[in-house]
């Protein structure tokens, strides 16, 4: 299946809390048990957030008991608030939830807000699968045979709809034939890297080492690296990167190191209505994701220690080598060629993105 889907009136979903462990598929039936599913990350990655989200908001126009146009509209907004309250870094949550918005609110009766919640959810998650594809195409002219790729965090199928963004460059890469070995970042605190990305690349049969947050710089510095690869959960308009914590040291150290440093992303996480990434909250998450491990059984830190746990840091734009879309790879200057890139996107997106709803 699917990591996200909408199936029988009910939002389908792989538990990536439990992977590689278990295969447990969630289906959910409000969109408040949607926004819960996000937040406490059963489904997680950017574009996955934003398809589960716009799912989220057609459960809300199936179950709202509203029989006027107003009254449903109440109810959306309510649901979208709650939605997107759910995880703050992501753009493309609130951009899901507004293009979903922005869809409803051309029809003019109940019954077609309802259809055109659930149309439009759905074409998300559609065009989220062929965008990845047409992105993975773009980025695989990159990877030369033979490379060593290292990548942090899951930004394969998992993190998507389907097939991934940096991990879908590595795949399409394989799939044409390319000998190409991952360097898999274990990815703290919750383990992305070595529970779902190794997860992934074995089930595809795609050869990967799986190291140590920390042992990243030793295999950049030893010239073990061809290219770094990953996803962002938002790009500002400057080209600065928000992504998994430890991104920002990765692509320091792979400046320094003269290697390339590419994050891969749908046009729908360029934000150009973000300046700066100084200008993208920051997600702090739980201590209990940092403390809750036991080493050989026994918990890693003493009890009650103080906790700092951001989910996300910044990579300013210097460290980017460049940007790998759908429609094209973003060099600099970011502030001219993220903006091409963006305006290539079919119109409906554009759209989507830039009305406000008219209710
Ligand atoms: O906290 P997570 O697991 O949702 O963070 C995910 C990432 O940082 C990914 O790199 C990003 O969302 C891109 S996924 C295609």
């Amino acid at each position: 299946m699917r990591t996200v889907e909408w199936n029988r009136d009910k939002v389908c979903l792989i538990d990536q809390r439990v992977l590689p462990a278990e295969y447990r598929v969630l289906q959910l039936e409000t969109p408040k048990e949607v926004a819960w599913a996000i937040r406490d990350m059963a489904v997680r990655g950017a574009p996955a957030i934003g398809a589960a989200a716009a799912f989220g908001l057609a459960l809300a126009a199936r179950r709202s008991p509203a029989r006027d146009r107003a009254g449903l509209w109440r109810d959306l907004e309510e649901a979208a608030a709650v939605l997107r309250a759910a995880r703050p870094t992501a753009v493309n949550l609130a951009w899901a939830l507004q293009r979903v918005l922005n869809r409803v609110a051309a029809e003019s009766d109940p019954q077609g807000m309802r259809a055109a919640a659930l149309a439009e959810a759905q074409a998300i998650a559609d065009e989220d699968v062929a965008i990845n594809r047409r992105l993975g195409e773009i980025g695989a002219a990159l990877i030369p045979d033979g490379a060593t790729i290292l990548h942090h965090c899951n930004t394969g199928a998992l993190a998507t709809v389907d097939y991934g963004t940096a991990l879908g460059v590595i795949r399409t890469a394989h799939e044409q034939g390319k000998r190409v070995h991952v360097l898999v970042d274990e990815t703290r605190p919750l383990l992305q890297g070595a529970r779902l990305t190794a997860w992934e690349l074995q089930q595809l049969g795609i050869p990967f080492t799986l190291i140590a947050d920390n042992a990243a710089g030793h295999f950049l510095r030893t010239g073990q690296v061809d290219i770094v690869l990953v996803g962002a959960d938002r790009v500002a308009a400057n080209g600065d990167v928000a992504n998994k914590i430890g991104t920002y040291k990765l692509a320091v150290v792979a400046k320094e190191n003269g290697v390339p440093f590419y994050p891969c992303v749908p046009t729908s996480t360029i934000d150009l209505s973000t300046p700066t990434g100084d200008d993208i909250p920051i997600e702090e998450r739980p201590a209990e994701e940092v403390t809750d491990l036991t080493f050989r059984g026994k918990p890693i830190a003493p009890a009650g220690v103080r906790v700092a746990n951001p989910a996300f840091d910044i990579t300013p734009h210097r460290y980017v080598t460049g940007i790998i879309t759908e429609n094209g790879i973003a060099y600099p200057p970011f502030t001219v060629t993220l903006k091409r890139v963006v305006l290539s996107t079919p119109k409906r997106n554009k759209d989507a993105a830039a009305t406000a709803p008219s209710c």
